[in-house]
């Protein structure tokens, strides 16, 4: 039987009263890159018979934007190796209430897909970018190659997106000169850039030891030695602090989930590819919504009903830097970080 309409808000309220208004959809779990941070070396992937189809993220897509979700960003692993991924940002893009669609990217598909990723209405784009050295580039990535990814980025400056955001995952084993590198990148590109703070994820005995964790006050005190850094309270709905330096147009913001806890502005939850609904990036907190999008096809009140439950479960935090810290844990790649 359908779920009576008239018993289902139009807003995701979780018990500490946050509102959630942002979704990240992952579309797959494979990536062309293998960063140490986020994956193993040998991943097993999860079988496509389990993945999601595009049309049932669609749906899910329409389920969460009746439900007051304004923005929804496509992750991966890395999202643009999932086949004809285009067609999803073109069924999503339209949903009455969304005020952005947006990506996180390796970059290494950019050359081929930035133009028509534009066209689909896509107008901000983060891309991961830890080295522009290519072999430490390669030595984070294992198997990536940098100037795809560099070409990539020309692509995306080419293609006329709003904003382009590098993501520099801090790690201690950096020099200085690499960090101040990625700045002037980003400055002579009128780019943007956010350094984040490693997250103890994964399972790998080679994944970056926890003593090579780098809190973002350290960078940002580096970048102090060059350029005169001044906060903002800009936000771009994602959990980053921005700072400005004067003349430039780009922005420098830092995530920093360890040093500086930003879970009580939560506004967000996570899909993975196979549908689990995640309520928190760092907690196993998990409600299924492929059994729901399988069981009653066509149901969508069914399906929104289940997203509003589960806002009953989200928790309050995360446990980075407790009991979890470098033990066993799921992979980023499997949630789209
Ligand atoms: P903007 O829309 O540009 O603000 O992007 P965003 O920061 O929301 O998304 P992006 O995919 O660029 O994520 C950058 C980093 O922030 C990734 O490492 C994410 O895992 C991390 N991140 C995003 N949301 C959360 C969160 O709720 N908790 C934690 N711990 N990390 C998060
Ligand atoms: N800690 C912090 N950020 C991570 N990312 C992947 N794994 C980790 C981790 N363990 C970042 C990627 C990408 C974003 C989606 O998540 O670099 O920019
Ligand atoms: Fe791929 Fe992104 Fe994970 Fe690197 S961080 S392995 S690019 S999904």
């Amino acid at each position: 039987m359908a779920t009576d309409v008239h018993e289902l808000p139009n807003r995701l309220i979780d018990p500490f009263g946050r509102q959630v208004t942002y979704v990240r959809m992952s579309v797959t779990d494979r990536c062309d890159f293998r960063c140490v941070y986020c994956m193993s070396e040998r991943m097993t992937f999860i079988p496509r018979a389990q993945l999601l189809t595009l049309e049932e993220m669609a749906t899910l897509g329409q389920a969460f934007t009746e439900l007051g979700v304004r923005k929804l960003r496509i992750t991966g692993g890395e999202p643009l190796v999932r086949r004809n991924v285009l067609s999803l940002f073109q069924q999503l893009g339209p949903l009455p209430g969304l005020e952005e669609l947006t990506l996180t990217t390796n970059g290494s598909q950019l050359e081929r897909l930035a133009g028509p990723l534009r066209d689909a209405g896509v107008r901000r784009i983060n891309i991961s970018l830890d080295s522009l050295d290519p072999r430490r580039f390669r030595r984070i990535t294992r198997i990536g190659d940098l100037n795809k990814v560099l070409r990539g980025i020309e692509a995306a400056l080419t293609a006329g997106f709003d904003r382009i955001k590098l993501n520099t995952v801090a790690i201690r084993d950096r020099g200085d000169e690499e960090v101040l590198g990625l700045l002037d990148f980003v400055l002579a590109r009128g780019m943007d850039i956010t350094f984040i703070e490693q997250m103890p994820t994964g399972t790998d005995a080679d994944a970056p030891s926890p003593q090579s964790f780098l809190p973002s006050d350290e960078i940002l005190e580096l970048l102090r030695t060059r350029y005169a850094v001044v906060a903002t309270d800009e936000t771009t709905g994602g959990p980053a602090r921005y700072y400005r330096i004067p003349g430039q147009a780009s922005r420098v913001g830092f995530i920093s989930p360890r040093s500086h806890s930003f879970c009580e502005g939560c506004n967000r939850v996570r899909v993975t590819t196979e549908g689990q609904l995640l309520l928190c990036l760092g907690q196993d907190h998990a409600v299924d919504l492929k059994q729901v999008l399988r069981a009653y096809p066509g149901d969508l009140n069914r399906l929104k009903q289940t997203i509003v439950q589960a806002m009953k479960i989200k928790p309050k935090g995360h446990d980075f830097n407790q009991a979890r810290q470098g033990v066993a844990f799921r992979h980023m790649s499997s949630t789209g970080g």
